[in-house]
Order: C-alpha cells, then sequence, then structure tokens
C-alpha cells in the first residue's frame, strides 16, 4: 500500500512536521510493508490551478486531469493513486498555508464535477487525514471561526475522496518567544503547553496514522 505525507508548512522541523512524523509512524505500525512518501510543498516549484477548464472540456483529451504541466504534474499524478494521504498545514491567517490552497486547488478541480450531486472523477476513493497547527488556542481559534474554514476544505475533500480524519494542535512553540516582538505570548506559557499538550497532540497523530492505516486497509 502506498501513502503521502504532505508538509504545508516551510519548516522542515516544525509543528506541523513532527505530528506529520508520527502520523507516519502510526500508518507504519498498521501497515509494516507499506511505503510511505513524504513530501515538503515548499520544495517543489509549482502553483495553484491557473483556471484553464482543459480538466472540464466536453470531449477534451484531458477531461478529469489536471494540464498543467509543471514539477508538481508527476507528484500529483502518484499522490491521486496513492491509498492515503495525510496532509499538514499550519495555520496562517485562519486557513490552510499558501502552498496547502496550492496544493488542494491542484488536487481537487480536476475531478470536480459541477453537477447536482458533486460528482467526483477521482480514480481513487483513497483515505485523507487532515493535520492542522497554529498558535492561537482553542477558544479563540473557535471564536474566530478557524474550524468553519478548516470544514468548509474538508467538506470538498470528503466529496472528491472520502471524510477525512482531523487533528488540532493548538497554542504551538513556534521559537523562544522572549527574543521577538510578541507580547500576546509569553516564553513560560507557551513552554507549558510545549510540554504537557504537545506530547498529547503527538500521540494522537500516531493514532490518527492508525485510523488513515485501517481505512486504507479497509478501501483495498
Ligand atoms: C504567516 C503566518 C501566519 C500565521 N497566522 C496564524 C493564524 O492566523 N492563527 C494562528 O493560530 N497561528 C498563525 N500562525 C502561527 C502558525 O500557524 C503556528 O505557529 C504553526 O504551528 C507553525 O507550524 P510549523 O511549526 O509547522 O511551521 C501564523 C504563522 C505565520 C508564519
Amino acid at each position: 500500500m502506498k501513502f503521502f505525507i504532505i508538509n504545508g508548512s516551510p519548516r522542515k522541523d516544525g509543528n506541523t512536521a513532527q505530528l506529520l512524523e508520527k502520523s507516519s509512524e502510526g500508518i507504519k505500525s498498521v501497515c509494516n510493508d507499506s511505503e510511505i512518501e513524504s513530501i515538503n510543498l515548499y520544495d517543489i516549484p509549482f502553483n495553484g490551478c491557473k483556471s484553464c477548464f482543459a480538466c472540464k472540456k466536453i470531449n477534451g483529451r484531458h477531461y478529469g486531469k489536471c494540464v498543467y504541466n509543471d514539477d508538481f504534474k508527476p507528484i500529483l499524478e502518484k499522490i491521486v493513486q496513492s491509498d492515503g494521504v495525510i496532509l499538514g498545514s499550519p495555520v496562517y491567517f485562519g486557513d490552510v498555508s499558501g502552498v496547502m490552497r496550492c496544493f488542494l486547488e491542484r488536487f481537487i478541480f480536476p475531478f470536480f464535477v459541477y453537477d447536482e450531486k458533486m460528482t467526483s472523477l477521482a480514480p481513487k476513493r483513497m483515505a485523507i487525514g487532515c493535520i492542522y497547527t497554529m498558535n492561537l488556542d482553542e477558544e479563540t481559534a473557535r471564536q474566530l471561526g478557524y474550524h468553519e474554514l478548516f470544514d468548509k476544505n474538508e467538506m470538498v475533500l470528503e466529496k472528491m475522496f472520502t471524510k477525512p480524519i482531523h487533528l488540532y494542535s493548538y497554542d504551538t512553540y513556534q521559537f523562544d518567544y522572549s527574543k521577538y516582538k510578541m507580547e500576546l505570548f509569553t516564553k513560560e506559557e507557551k513552554l507549558k503547553t510545549r510540554k504537557t499538550q504537545f506530547p498529547i497532540d503527538l500521540e494522537n497523530a500516531f493514532k490518527l496514522g492508525e485510523k488513515i492505516a485501517i481505512e486504507a486497509e479497509q478501501h483495498d
């Protein structure tokens, strides 16, 4: 079985990367002969959908496929044939990062049919995991409506593929807070959450990986 772990953070050892790594271990614990490929979206020069609509052209050669011929195309072609995908993104201005949005446009739009049922042309109904990491605490994130945006992305993923399993990691630790101008946060408070909550988030990321692997096996 083949899985992709996709990091939408520029920080290769950051919160998102660490949670994704744990989720990968979770997959391995269930399917130890699985092939898991990790992708850092920031390493790939690519853009989002260019709105050419070749993927929607009646009787077109590229119907249901992304025609955009760039470095990302061969990678995308492999991802859409996989058994499971775990997406991880830091939250930037209340939504997933810019590169993750570009990814979602390219991943979803070719398969999206504009009909009453929102039919999907996806070749595989792979299992999908979504990991979000953010600086704010849960209460503030909910007050600001972050989850509504996450749910909107996930609703389309569900229509095209399967219902995503998600994990939210709040109040993340980014750097030594005493060294940056950020008076809303204190180093002590941030370190406290880092020590008490982040290990639980890592355990939950492992469990998410296990669930993705189990779901993928059931679809097989
Ligand atoms: C450009 C930018 C925008 C951000 N916007 C938000 C935001 O709107 N809400 C939030 O809670 N955190 C925000 N953050 C913080 C990150 O989402 C958070 O620290 C995340 O866990 C970083 O993940 P990483 O360690 O994997 O890079 C922002 C960070 C950056 C760099």
